[in-house]
Formats: C-alpha cells, sequence, structure tokens
C-alpha cells in the first residue's frame, strides 16, 4: 500500500496533481501539505496539513507518523518571482530539496518526485530541439537552483540508491489554479484577460517561441514517470518533456479562431532576458523511449479546452 506525500499541493500542479494521485491510490493515502492553505476539494476530499518544508522536524513528524513512502515534492519558487528574491529563492529551491533527500535516505523511502525545468539550460545550450545531454549553463538563480537540484537527485541515486524521479517541465498551462510567478506564465495568463477583457498586454515579444505542455499532459507524463519500473529509467538527473512550442504571435492568433475581437500587444519586461535564455523546443525522445512519454494537447485543442475552462469559471 502506497502512502505519498504532496509538499506544494495549493499550487499550479499540485493542484491537480493531488487530485489525480489520490483517484489512483486512494482519498486516504495521499496527505496533501503546503505553507499556504489548499482549495476545499483538496483540504475536504483527503488528509490535508499546512506543512512550511523548510521545518526539517515538522516534515520528519509528518513523513513517519503517515508512514509515507512516496514523496512528490512541488514547492519552489519559479523564474520571475525567484529573480525579484535571488538568495532567499536559493534557499528555498535547495534546502528543501535537500530536507527531502535526507528524509529518503534516513527513512529508505521508495520513490522521490521532484520536477526539475527547461530553466536548466542558458544562452549556449542549442535552442532548437534541445537535446537530453547538452550544454547547460543557466544564468537564472531558477535555473541554477534546478541545475543543482537535478545533480543532487543523480548524487543520492549513485551514493545511497535514492530512487527520485524528474522531469524537466516546459511551460506548463491550466485554467484551474493560477500560474505561480514564471516566465510562461503568460501562456495562462493569456485566456483569463482574452475571456475578461477581449485584450492582453504580453510581458515577453511576439516571436518568442518557447516550450510549452498542457497540465492533463504533465500530470500523465508525471504519474508515468513515477510508476515506471525502475529498470526503463536510464536518466538519474531529469528527463526533457516538451508538449507543444509556440509564440505569443501563434497563442494570440488561435485564441482570435474563438474570440475574433481578441486583441495582444506587447510590453516586454525583465522576463523577455529570461525567455531568450532558454529553448525554443525540445527533444524528449529519451523520455519516449525510455517510459513511453506521450503528448496529446496541440495547440488547437489546448486553446479550446483552455477557453472552455476559463469561461466555465466566470460563469
Ligand atoms: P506554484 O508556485 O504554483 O506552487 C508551488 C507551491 O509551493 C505553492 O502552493 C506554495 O505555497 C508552495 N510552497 C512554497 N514555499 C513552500 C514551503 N516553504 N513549504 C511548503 N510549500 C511551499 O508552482 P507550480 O507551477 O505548481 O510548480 C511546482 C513545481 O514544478 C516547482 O518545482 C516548479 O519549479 C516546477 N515547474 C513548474 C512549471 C510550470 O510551468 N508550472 C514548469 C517547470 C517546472
Ligand atoms: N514555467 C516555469 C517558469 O516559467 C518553467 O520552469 O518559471
Amino acid at each position: 500500500m502506497e502512502k505519498i506525500l504532496v509538499i506544494g499541493c495549493a499550487g499550479q500542479i499540485g493542484s491537480e496533481l493531488t487530485l489525480e494521485l489520490r483517484k489512483l491510490y486512494g482519498d486516504e493515502n495521499v496527505v496533501a501539505t503546503d505553507i499556504k492553505p489548499a482549495s476545499k476539494e483538496i483540504t475536504e476530499g483527503g488528509p490535508f496539513e499546512i506543512l512550511d518544508v523548510l521545518d526539517t522536524h515538522r516534515l520528519f513528524g509528518t513523513v513517519s507518523r503517515n508512514k509515507i513512502t512516496q514523496i512528490y515534492h512541488l514547492a519552489a519558487i519559479l523564474s520571475g518571482n525567484a529573480e525579484k528574491k535571488p538568495l532567499a529563492s536559493w534557499h528555498i529551491n535547495m534546502e528543501s530539496l535537500l530536507n527531502v533527500l535526507e528524509m529518503a535516505r534516513e527513512l529508505n523511502l521508495k520513490r522521490i518526485f521532484w520536477p526539475s525545468s527547461i530553466a536548466v539550460f542558458g544562452p549556449t545550450t542549442p535552442r532548437v530541439d534541445t537535446p537530453q545531454f547538452t550544454v547547460m549553463e543557466p544564468n537564472t538563480v531558477y535555473g541554477i537552483s534546478k541545475l543543482a537540484g537535478e545533480r543532487w537527485l543523480e548524487y543520492y541515486y549513485q551514493r545511497y540508491g535514492v530512487d527520485s524521479r524528474s522531469l524537466r517541465y516546459p511551460g506548463l498551462i491550466s485554467y484551474k489554479t493560477e500560474a505561480g510567478g514564471g516566465t510562461t506564465d503568460y501562456a495562462v495568463e493569456i485566456f483569463y484577460e482574452a475571456v475578461r477583457n477581449g485584450h492582453y498586454e504580453c510581458f515577453l515579444s511576439e516571436n518568442t517561441h518557447l516550450p510549452m505542455m498542457f497540465m492533463d499532459d504533465a500530470i500523465k507524463a508525471t504519474i508515468d514517470v513515477m510508476e515506471a519500473d525502475a529498470s526503463k529509467i536510464s536518466v538519474r538527473s531529469s528527463y526533457n518533456v516538451a508538449g507543444i512550442s509556440f509564440s505569443p504571435k501563434e497563442l494570440a492568433a488561435a485564441i482570435k479562431k474563438y474570440i475574433p475581437d481578441f486583441q495582444i500587444t506587447y510590453n516586454p519586461d525583465f522576463r523577455q532576458a529570461i525567455a531568450d535564455s532558454w529553448p525554443k523546443s525540445i527533444d524528449d525522445s529519451v523520455a519516449a523511449r525510455d517510459w513511453g512519454l506521450k503528448n496529446t494537447f496541440d495547440l488547437k485543442r489546448m486553446t479550446e479546452v483552455m477557453l472552455k475552462g476559463v469561461k466555465e469559471k466566470f460563469q
């Protein structure tokens, strides 16, 4: 019987992943935690605790009291917000991961999930079809923390046998919970503004291509990599995953097919430099080969589902 701990359950990914894990493993077997309150669906649908992942003592208590076997550690400060508080973000992103890895080692936990990001790549990385193994010189605090985190995952696996699984998520697109302060957030905000105001001022320039993925595909990939037999996991740092790649101009054109009067304007801010250092598209063939990664949402289908979901929220 698996007992799962989700750290960061109130965020963009956690709010959906927690519910999916509860469907799979049973409501009572998925303990949801966050430093802030979560949705009613999460707090009333199964165990929920307020937990600061940096509080080692309480984390240890929660893991042992609930006889946890697997941890999904989702708490982090994302790229845009991290640039505003570099040292505090480094502290949260790194100390939290080390706390979880130490917990896994000491208590001999079965498995850990920790997401990395396309932010591990930098300006010297090939930007089109970025390979699994390539030059990695990130120049954001978020990217540096994710690359260091990947190295720690591999180190704990090699040295102590801690079985961690990780995906380098691209920008994730969903309508259930707001995005958490990243550079790819425009691709979520645009749908809210299109539905509410018919206009969006984008903080990236029109031709900025970035890899993105719809949340349903990201959650399926997360659960698939966690459920894969250990013999299929050849990458112990983090797997490239990527669904679709598009620019703000292309996304706006896709939205215009459903909201013909929609207007977009461009006013790039500090996040433009971050986006310019990241890949335009990703080669995720190693994940496809190892454990069957498959993307099912293209730009058209994602746009339809996002517009429907956002419209329903405002009804
Ligand atoms: P988010 O900001 O929406 O959610 C993070 C959650 O962590 C929040 O609910 C926050 O309250 C919680 N948290 C922050 N500090 C905490 C602490 N000290 N203790 C406990 N909880 C704390 O982020 P997200 O988009 O859901 O991302 C989850 C993970 O996936 C992160 O590691 C992020 O770097 C990674 N990721 C996300 C994306 C994306 O597009 N959303 C892309 C690549 C990687
Ligand atoms: N969506 C994330 C961000 O923009 C990528 O890791 O920060």
